[in-house]
């Protein structure tokens, strides 16, 4: 145990009545975030929040902006739980609120830009209302580089913390407002679970559920084993009982999160039970629809793929990141699977689950990226038959092994491999909608049309958005809809009677 975990206590929550800048003052660093400890994470189910910091946001209003992927989006609800538990309220823009916070996002260099940019624009705010606190939090804040940028240039943001701090905001918040002075901490090293962080889940209809938290895998390009710590999974009854509670409050649907879900309960000294067991005992709840991101091609075993082959609440859409079609490029981005491996897991699963949707992660312009081996990855995508996909063009970041590899590609060749390769996935993404023409499909309705309200929309089992007319009753429920046309990014259908089949 490091110092930083001995000195983790909940009770910490207790205000403190002298600022301790040895405490709050604490900076993130590359080094130790890459260390691992063998230990299993602790978990904790102590979080409270001292009652004399309890009312600290009453009368006020908090704005929590959330920039990047699922596994932000899901820390924000327990940011904003926090932040309702100290009595503010949410604000319906900047202007009235007394408290925003950026969940920002670091895995390339444009989201960081992003975040930036609305930093230099939210310095207006500080002026006119002085008394706002201004926080960033997630991915970015465990970098190093962002922080001292923070310190340097953008000295009104109040707070800075990071992603294994969390349940610390009360405390920050209170010294925030109360000191009137920048608070400052971030781990590098991963923290512990704590289970029973009050959370605000944004949606009534689906949810998400941590499995497991940080990664091991340290892809070259990758900053999230760094910004994120190492792989620490939750115990399954904690996951379980968690499904089995929103499956009772009306849930339709669960995404469970993780950077790399397919190595859960790798790290549990105490029992023998991976994704693939999790799987098994999650198919047994009665809630009617539960999918998974993101897999890691590697350690997608048989087990996981046989109890997906039993269906029932576990659906026929599979994220299955590649990144590269080429061996060469593989390995130097560490994935640890050939070309061969790949293709060979995606005939398993498409034999096992038949009709499965496969959509997947691709990096175009890692350093050294030939034609030939781009050619590579375009040929595997004609190969798997993907019906969608995340395109980037690699981005250097720093710490990582791939930010001092040689960058030879220039930026036009990127962009017209980038252009080639969204060709190639739009076609796969077509085709993926074309087959569903004259079925009958099962849609989550979700709410209405964006551009009319008399038409529903809703997503299938295959994550397919589908367009159709119908009363918003519906929205919440799981229908039978026709097919009547494939459009260019959506199915048109038609409801085929009123029964829900949920
Ligand atoms: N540059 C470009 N894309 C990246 N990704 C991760 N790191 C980088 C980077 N440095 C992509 C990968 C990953 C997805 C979430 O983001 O494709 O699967
Ligand atoms: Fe990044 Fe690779 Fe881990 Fe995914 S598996 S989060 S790409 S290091």
């Amino acid at each position: 145990m490091n110092e930083q975990q001995k000195e983790l206590s909940l009770q910490a929550n207790q205000p403190k009545a002298e600022k301790d800048y040895s405490r709050y003052f604490q900076r993130p660093s590359i080094n130790s975030a890459r260390k691992r400890s063998r230990e299993q994470a602790h978990v904790h189910r102590d979080f409270v929040i001292e009652q004399s910091i309890k009312n600290i946001g009453k009368g006020k209003k908090y704005l929590i902006q959330t920039y990047g992927c699922q596994m932000n989006e899901h820390d924000s609800e327990a940011i904003i739980g926090i932040a309702e538990e100290l009595g503010y309220s949410k604000a319906e823009s900047q202007e009235e609120a007394d408290l925003i916070i950026l969940n920002t996002c670091a895995i390339r260099e444009n989201a960081e830009n992003r975040v930036f940019g609305e930093l230099g624009r939210l310095k207006r705010l500080k002026r006119t209302n002085p008394d706002l606190i201004l926080g960033v939090c997630g991915c970015m804040s465990q970098e190093e580089k962002v922080v001292n940028q923070i310190m340097e240039k953008y000295q009104y943001v109040d707070l800075v913390f990071g992603t294994h701090n969390i349940y610390r905001l009360p405390e920050y918040i209170h010294n925030a407002l109360m000191g009137k002075e920048r608070v400052i901490e971030v781990w590098s090293q991963e923290g512990e679970i704590i289970e029973n962080m009050p959370r605000t889940r944004q949606g009534s209809i689906k949810a998400w559920v941590n499995i497991m938290y940080g990664c091991d895998e340290f892809c070259t390009y990758c900053i999230v084993p760094y910004t994120r710590g190492k792989e620490r999974s939750r115990l399954p009854e904690d996951i379980i009982a968690e499904i089995q509670h929103l499956a009772a409050e009306g849930y339709q649907e669960v995404t469970l999160l993780g950077q790399n879900v397919n190595a859960y309960g790798k790290d549990f000294k105490d029992r023998e039970y991976t994704f693939g067991d999790l799987l098994n005992d999650l198919n047994k709840i009665d809630v009617p629809r539960i999918r998974f991101t993101t897999s890691h091609p590697r350690d997608f075993d048989e087990k996981t793929i046989a109890a997906l082959a039993k269906r029932g609440n576990l659906v026929e859409h599979i994220h299955l990141p590649v990144q590269s079609g080429n061996n060469e490029v593989l390995k130097r981005m560490n994935r640890k699977y050939t070309r061969e491996m790949y293709l060979q897991l995606v005939r398993d699963l498409k034999a096992a689950i038949p009709g499965v949707s496969i959509t997947t992660d691709i990096i175009v312009g890692f350093p050294g990226e030939t034609e030939e081996q781009f050619q590579d990855t375009l040929s595997l995508v004609e190969e798997v038959g993907y019906e969608g996909a995340f395109t980037f063009i690699f981005s250097p970041r720093e710490g990582t092994p791939a930010a001092r590899m040689e960058d030879n590609v220039s930026e036009a060749d990127k962009k017209d491999r980038l252009n080639r390769l969204n060709e190639a996935i739009n076609r796969g993404f077509r085709a993926g909608n074309k087959r569903f023409e004259g079925q009958i499909v099962d849609v989550l309705v979700e709410g209405t049309s964006k551009n009319d309200d008399t038409m529903l929309a809703g997503y299938t089992r295959h994550n397919k958005l589908v367009n159709f007319k119908g009363d918003a009753s519906k929205i919440g429920q799981i229908v039978n809809v026709k097919i009547t046309e494939a459009k260019t990014w959506h199915l048109a259908g038609e409801m085929v009677n009123d029964d829900t089949t949920n």
